[in-house]
């Protein structure tokens, strides 16, 4: 099922939904409108049944080149604060989203990604990109820091020097180097990334989606607990999983003690 809603294009295709910036002459610059409407695309997509991951990935030459400086500070700043605290509430609201999205997230960078972009690109749990593509913290070059979460994300995935430099110069990189730092999971050639990225949305299709929840959200929130906080946390996390799936990891216990039919050190048990 195939459907455009102008500023962001999806479809689903054997349960992966592939959700694209759709800006392609502005290089999938976020507009306001943009903004609203990948709110309503995640709406759309996070809890229909025939959608088990999530991909986000860029029409074009752009996976998207930050905010969009006209439409989003310009214009929205000459709303006065209202215009501002509106445009960022939309911004940062689909970001966060897709932070604690339900099913699991995969970036998909093809291109140009710079500043307000990093918001989207650590809120994906897994980011893939193209040797081709750019990555910057392009704020100081027309004279603002990286705001919007950006200088959070940098610290968060980048050892101090490298954000420090990465902040400070804004000099691109390219996707290998994006790689080589931690930005993204991977890098490899454009004519490649789609296959990668599909082959790694099929392994997630395999896993126990309840399970899969769960543990995104816990890498997420234990960075910043106590190691006692954690463990308090993890013991939770999985006894209120267990509400929703209570079956689940009793089967895959069978499946390898009794029937024989996998190993979990390897993959999967059959849902
Ligand atoms: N905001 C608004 N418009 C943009 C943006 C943007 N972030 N990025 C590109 N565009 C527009 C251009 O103004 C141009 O519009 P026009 O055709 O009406 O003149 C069109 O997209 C194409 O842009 P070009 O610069 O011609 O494309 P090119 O492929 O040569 O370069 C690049 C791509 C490097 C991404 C360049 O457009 C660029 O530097 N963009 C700004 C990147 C940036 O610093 N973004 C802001 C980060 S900071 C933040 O997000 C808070």
């Amino acid at each position: 099922m195939a459907n455009d809603v102008d500023t962001v294009a999806y479809e689903v295709r054997d349960n992966i939904a592939w959700v694209r910036f759709n800006r392609p002459d502005k290089r999938n610059a976020m507009s306001p409108t943009l903004n609203r409407t990948m709110m309503q695309v995640l709406d759309e997509l996070e809890f229909r049944e025939d959608v088990g991951v999530l991909v986000l990935t860029g029409e074009g030459s752009a996976w998207t080149a930050g905010m969009d400086l006209k439409e989003y500070f310009r214009e929205s700043e000459g709303e006065g604060l209202k215009g501002v605290r509106r445009s960022q509430r939309e911004s940062y609201g689909w970001w966060r989203r897709l932070r604690w999205y339900q099913k699991p997230t995969i970036a998909m960078v093809n291109g140009w990604c710079f500043g307000g972009g990093y918001g989207p690109l650590f809120a994906c749990d897994l980011a893939f990109a193209a040797n081709e593509s750019k990555f910057g913290l392009s704020e100081i070059n027309w004279g603002i820091l990286p705001g919007g979460g950006a200088t959070k994300v940098a610290v968060e995935l980048l050892p101090f020097r490298k954000a420090m430099y990465h902040a400070m110069l804004g000099e691109p990189i390219d996707g290998k180097t994006a790689a080589d730092w931690g930005l993204v999971n991977e890098s490899l050639p454009l004519a490649d990334l789609e296959a990668r990225v599909t082959e790694v949305a099929k392994k997630l299709l395999e896993k126990n989606p309840v399970a899969l929840k769960a543990t995104k959200d816990a890498v997420r929130r234990v960075g910043v607990m106590t190691y006692d906080d954690a463990e308090d946390y993890l013991v939770r996390a999985q006894e209120a999983a267990n509400s929703y799936d209570p079956e689940g990891r009793k089967e895959g216990i069978r499946q390898f003690i009794d029937e024989k039919s996998y190993k979990p050190g390897l993959g999967a048990y059959d849902k």
